[in-house]
């Protein structure tokens, strides 16, 4: 996973291939009882956690679900939703509160012999100054008004700047990975289903999440079972959502 390419990748696969990938995977809501083996799950998370990710701080965690107490206590948490029957569930959980540790494993973990200055710098002062918002967020706070009166002389970064923009902050890379898990089951020839049907305080409680850390989606995994796709597919033109200038 340490791979440095200084000569552009050539492609990998080709975008027919990609476009197969990615047109052939839906949500699927019925699933046989077939495990997933642990070796397919261990490399679809690998591929996950290669989405890119704000400051390389890598804003998520997982729980592997596949223990049949605990998928069963599930299944009522997702309002009993068919596709919660999965021999496999991901809680997929964006973790706006680890930047802290993230910023020194970075620094502990980097992948050369020497820790370039820049980076030192960077992820001990730059990137604490930026992601702290202090205790009630009023750190954040002195921030916004800061980053008001320094930008009225140059463009700047505005956000994050509350606990709240730290939320979204946070989600944003984590549901890449997830898009990465998807297609990386997919392409071992497992379906999914992405599901945010769930009651959040029950599921905190089920699965003894940390109180800062934001279940953003459960994943369930599994063979493609029978009429397991709804509805035909749908998107919108995109003459109505893109702007070309
Ligand atoms: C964030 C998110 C939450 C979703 N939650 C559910 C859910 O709880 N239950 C479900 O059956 N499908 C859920 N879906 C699946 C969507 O309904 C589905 O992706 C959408 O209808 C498009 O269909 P397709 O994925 O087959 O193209 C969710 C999808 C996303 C991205």
């Amino acid at each position: 996973m340490t791979s440095f390419p200084n000569e552009p990748t050539p492609a990998m696969a080709s975008p027919a291939e990609l476009r197969a990938l990615i047109e052939s995977r839906r949500a699927v809501r019925r699933f046989t009882p077939e495990p997933v083996p642990d070796a397919v799950i261990r490399d679809c998370l690998e591929l996950a956690v290669l989405a890119p990710n704000s400051c390389n701080l890598q804003p998520w965690s997982f729980q592997v679900i596949r223990d049949p107490a605990l998928l069963a206590q599930l299944h009522p948490v997702c309002m009993s939703q068919n596709a919660a029957r999965a021999p496999l569930i991901i809680a997929v959980l964006a973790r706006p509160d680890t930047w802290r540790q993230a910023c020194r494993n970075v620094i502990e973990q980097w992948p050369e012999a020497e820790v370039p200055a820049r980076i030192r710098r960077f992820y001990s002062k730059t990137a604490p100054f930026q992601y702290n918002q202090g205790p009630l967020g009023l750190l954040g706070l002195f921030k916004r008004q800061l980053v008001r009166l320094m930008a009225l002389r140059k463009p700047l970064m505005r956000k994050p700047n509350s606990k709240a923009d730290m939320r979204l902050w946070a989600v944003k890379s984590t549901a890449l990975a997830a898009q990465n898990l998807m297609l990386a089951f997919q392409s071992h020839g497992y379906a999914t289903c992405p599901m945010e049907g769930f009651d959040e305080v029950r599921l905190r409680r089920v699965l003894d999440i940390p109180r800062q850390a934001i279940p953003i989606m459960l994943l369930a995994v599994g063979r493609q079972g029978e009429k397991s796709v709804y509805n035909p597919r749908l998107r919108f033109p995109l003459e109505q959502q893109v702007i070309w200038r």
